[in-house]
């Protein structure tokens, strides 16, 4: 496993990031020379962030599911690639080795390839947390088609507008998915998804949960049976299909400061580089040893570190179908001991809910296993970190906090565990190959310790490369705001020694338990009610999600006098268009909303309303109603 390019001291940290600056062609190339292509590509890389556009590694040609699985069957065949753990402790577990995992993966290549999918066809993936998931990942990437995973937490309506965005021709569900005590029909909300479509072909069915489905003839088909057909084939092998660098691997939609979710679309070669340098050197990644995300993969991290980057690296990746609190608050506990893990990555949100059980759950728990902590998806603040470090590390884990986005494919700024220091609060030091820098509100670069909006000034091989379908959205969104820069919607703090700490959004966008909501989209869906003349939501601090939901509403329709009746009629609302995972926290009716003079609503205002602020509320002189401040202040919620 170790791998040439993974670093292994703090002399060649800087090493490495001193080459990765001054000749970055040169690092890029040595480090692309460990995969397997199909053709060395031409061009180490082409670039413009005015259009934008990036290119890496073109006129190279590869496939990413021979170098996850095929390269990896000579030296390691009989190794687990993926252990899954079920969301019941009583259902027995599965292994999947590399040789079984390829088997599987040629099988459901066979079985997408039978019902049409061809390269290039998007084929959008509701499932749950199963190996199957994994598989059509996958199997997508080894045939050439661009797959688009949701969330299972997401609406009907809000699968059918990414279904629409994408032009998707295909998808792959289950009967249902099991989390916690609950099961999701997961069939029937893609049913509903599709009333109004008219691109989807063909429904791939996996069964899991036994719940009672339709299945529509010519349209839906099951997994297993589908299955059958190639075994009674005599299960030939599927040739890898071979794609370009540039070609898109996958879309995963994620919100913005306006409008519709938009379609990050990633590429193959360079997304590949990335997750797969990004899991070895900041986890450290040993072989033989069991790495344990918990994300779930309808989000970026689950793709780049349960798929991607450990499967590339021939690592063992463990998947965990259910959630931290059930059947108890010991179960992470549980299965680091039962699988002896040795990484353990996961989010602030679920560890400050961990936290809020004490050290109970631990207790009994065996976690000697444990070598390096990992932290994503949100600031953590240092009471989790502490806890996380003190009482499931034992002070004796390096803590990684990993600071990176759905656009940028992998970690970008980190310490590597063991290598560079760690600094609870504090992502620290970019990686090689992350050339970060700090601007003001004017785009000004500023020079050592500094406070402002955190932007990146040279392309990474795992940076987008678009918005599906909207090449505009993307140039407007990230490459408009300062000329020349990727700008990542966070704001930072730099010390004198180069160290980042990410302080959070600076645009409209909320991160609720490490979900990106968009507020303008939520607000949308607000209004969406009938009785909602016009709304605001803000975030403000919430004890285990970080950040909550607080929608202020004026309200003018029926049982007006009943409004905890309308407050969840509203939540309902939500809940359809977007999803349960947007549901406000608090919903505060309201005669009005602070404006200015010029129409714009004065967020500000409203977020310190929601902070519980009564005083220093700031300017309030340029509103054009400045008693309505008194008004909202005495509704608090
Ligand atoms: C936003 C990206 C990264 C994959 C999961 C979320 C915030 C993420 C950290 C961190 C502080 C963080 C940022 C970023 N964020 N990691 N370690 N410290 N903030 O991906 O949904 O694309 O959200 O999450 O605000 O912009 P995402």
């Amino acid at each position: 496993m170790h791998q040439a390019y993974q670093i292994s001291s703090y002399a060649q940290y800087q090493e490495a990031r001193q080459k990765s600056v001054e000749n970055p062609e040169l690092f890029w190339s040595e480090i692309a020379s460990h995969f397997q292509w199909k053709r060395k590509w031409d061009t180490v890389l082409d670039w413009n962030f005015q259009e934008p556009s990036v290119k890496w590694f073109e006129g190279g040609k590869l496939n990413i599911s021979e170098n996850c699985l095929d390269r990896h069957l000579e030296t390691r065949g009989n190794e687990p690639a993926l252990l899954w753990e079920a969301n019941d402790p009583k259902e027995p577990g599965r292994v999947l080795s590399y040789n079984e995992l390829h088997f599987k993966v040629c099988q459901f290549a066979h079985v997408l390839h039978a019902n049409g999918v061809r390269k290039g066809d998007r084929v959008c993936i509701y499932i749950g947390m199963v190996p199957e998931l994994a598989i059509a990942l996958l199997a997508c990437a080894r045939i050439g088609a661009i797959h688009s995973v949701i969330f299972g937490g997401f609406s009907a309506r809000a699968i059918a507008d990414r279904l629409e965005d994408a032009s998707a021709t295909f998808i792959i569900t289950a009967d249902g998915a099991f989390r916690g005590a609950k099961d999701f029909p997961l069939k029937a909300i893609i049913d509903d998804a599709l009333e109004a479509n008219n691109t989807v072909q063909k429904v791939i069915v996996l069964e899991r949960t036994k719940t009672p489905v339709s299945m529509i003839a010519g349209r839906d088909v099951w997994w297993e049976d589908e299955i059958s057909k190639v075994v009674a084939a005599g299960n030939p092998d599927f040739p890898a299909l071979e794609m370009d660098s540039e070609d898109p691997l996958f879309i995963l939609y994620t919100s913005g400061s306006t409008g519709k979710p938009k379609g990050v679309v990633h590429s193959t070669a360079g997304y590949m580089i990335w997750a797969n340098y990004t899991f070895l050197n900041v986890f450290q990644y040993k072989a033989g040893q069991v790495h344990f995300c918990t994300a779930d993969i309808g989000w970026i991290t689950g793709h780049s570190y349960i798929v991607y980057g450990p499967l590339s690296a021939g690592a063992c990746s463990l998947m965990f179908e259910g959630i931290p609190t059930w059947p108890d608050a010991g179960r992470f506990w549980e299965i680091c001991e039962k699988h002896s893990v040795n990484i353990l990555y996961t989010a602030p949100t679920a560890i400050r809910s961990l936290m809020a059980f004490d050290t109970k759950p631990l207790e009994g728990k065996n976690l000697s296993s444990l070598q390096v902590l990992g932290s994503v998806g949100e600031p953590i603040n240092e009471e989790a970190w502490h806890w996380y470090s003190r009482e499931v590390g034992k002070d004796l884990c390096p803590l990684v906090d990993t600071w990176w986005q759905t656009e940028t494919g992998g970690i970008m700024i980190s310490n590597l565990a063991g290598i560079t220091p760690s600094r609870p609060a504090w992502a620290t030091l970019p990686l090689p190959g992350v050339q970060v820098c700090v601007v003001n509100e004017q785009g000004k670069e500023l020079e050592g310790e500094a406070s402002g909006n955190l932007c990146i000034k040279f392309p990474w091989p795992g940076m987008l490369r678009s918005t599906w379908g909207d090449h505009a959205r993307c140039r407007q969104t990230y490459f408009s705001a300062y000329p020349d820069l990727y700008f990542t919607g966070d704001g930072c703090i730099r010390d004198a020694e180069g160290n980042y700490r990410i302080t959070g959004r600076v645009d409209d966008v909320l991160n609720v338990s490490g979900h990106r909501i968009g507020t303008a989209e939520l607000e949308n869906a607000i209004n969406a009610h009938s009785g909602v003349v016009e709304s605001a939501v803000v975030g403000y601090p919430h004890d285990i999600k970080g950040q909550g939901i607080y929608a202020y509403v004026i309200y003018n329709g029926n049982h007006s006098d009943e409004e905890d009746r309308v407050r969840k009629d509203i939540s309902m609302t939500v809940s359809k268009l977007i999803g349960a995972i947007a549901r406000p926290d608090k919903i505060q009716f309201v005669p009005g909303l602070p404006k200015t003079r010029s129409g714009k609503i004065m967020r500000r205002i409203l977020r310190k309303i929601a902070e519980g602020y009564t005083s220093n509320l700031g300017d309030t002189s340029t509103l054009l109603d400045p008693t309505l401040v008194d008004v909202l202040k005495e509704g608090a919620l």
